[in-house]
């Protein structure tokens, strides 16, 4: 399996499973320390660190924006219409989180353990872009309207583009690094997907609150200060939680 070397020779060389802890551990190995401070709580003191406190503004941010999508989706009319917000709300959901469970994976158990999470939402992520996105376009042949007409949907092909380049391309570093020349060349390759996945996420994110901002969305739930704030609480919490020295490409 790929995962049994360390990624990115990061000199990690703890094994994998600790024989004498059956509990989730945290690499005492790691280079990396996170930031900690004691606060009282009414229990006894205890510890927060800020990447716990970014982590939370991802999820949640994201959570807002999905759910929010799904209650108006799910008190709307029914039109076959309404799939589309519903797949693509949960792909943002999973790409967001997917991308947000990667950030701090610093020992060797941590990304194998990151990496199967981020597997799993991505391809729930492709899975669903692949829908919303056969939804949209059924729908519009069904009434015999123009494609990719508004801003929304021009961005929204190519986000649907990109995303399927980003999926495909990850999945082969990963599943097929032979294809680029070996685990060695996989594992070099795996900083511009990193790289390139922030794009494509930013993207994502456009393309969806320009969905927001059409009439039949606004005339559901007019409230942009909701997506902006969701938009906002997952920009910096992702923001929040880059390290910069592993966005470094060239
Ligand atoms: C990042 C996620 C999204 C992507 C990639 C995406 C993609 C697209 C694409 C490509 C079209 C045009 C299809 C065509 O013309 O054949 C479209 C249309 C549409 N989308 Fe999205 N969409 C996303 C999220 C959303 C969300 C969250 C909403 C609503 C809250 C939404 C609402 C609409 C509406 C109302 C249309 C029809 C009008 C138009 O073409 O602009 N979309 N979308």
């Amino acid at each position: 399996m790929v995962l049994q070397e360390n990624p990115e020779n990061d000199n990690i060389t703890e094994p994998l499973i600790d024989p004498n802890n059956s509990l989730p551990q945290h690499s005492a190995t790691s280079s990396y320390t996170e930031p900690t401070r004691s606060i009282p709580t009414p229990i006894g003191s205890t510890t927060f660190n800020m990447s716990f406190v970014f982590s939370l503004l991802v999820s949640v941010g994201a959570l807002l924006f999905a759910s929010t999508v799904w209650y108006i989706t799910s008190t709307a009319d029914y039109i076959f219409f309404i799939w589309h917000p519903t797949l693509m709300s949960l792909m943002l959901l999973m790409a967001t989180n997917g991308i947000l469970v990667l950030q701090k994976a610093e020992s060797r158990q941590e990304k194998v353990a990151s990496l199967n999470f981020h597997k799993a939402m991505q391809s729930i992520a492709f899975l669903s872009i692949i829908g919303g996105f056969y939804v949209i376009t059924t729908f519009k042949n069904m009434g015999n309207k123009e494609h990719f007409a508004s801003p929304h949907g021009k961005l929204g092909v190519i986000t649907f583009s990109l995303i399927l380049i980003q999926s495909i391309a990850g999945s082969t570093l990963v599943n097929f690094p032979g294809v680029v020349g070996g685990v060695a060349k996989a594992k070099a390759m795996y900083k511009y997907h990193r790289f390139s996945g922030y794009l494509v996420l930013a993207l994502i994110w456009f393309t969806a609150l320009g969905g927001t901002q059409n009439p039949w969305v606004k005339a559901q739930f007019d409230h942009l200060w909701v997506w902006l704030l969701a938009a906002g609480m997952v920009f910096v919490g992702t923001v929040g939680r880059v390290k910069s020295s592993k966005l470094k490409v060239w």
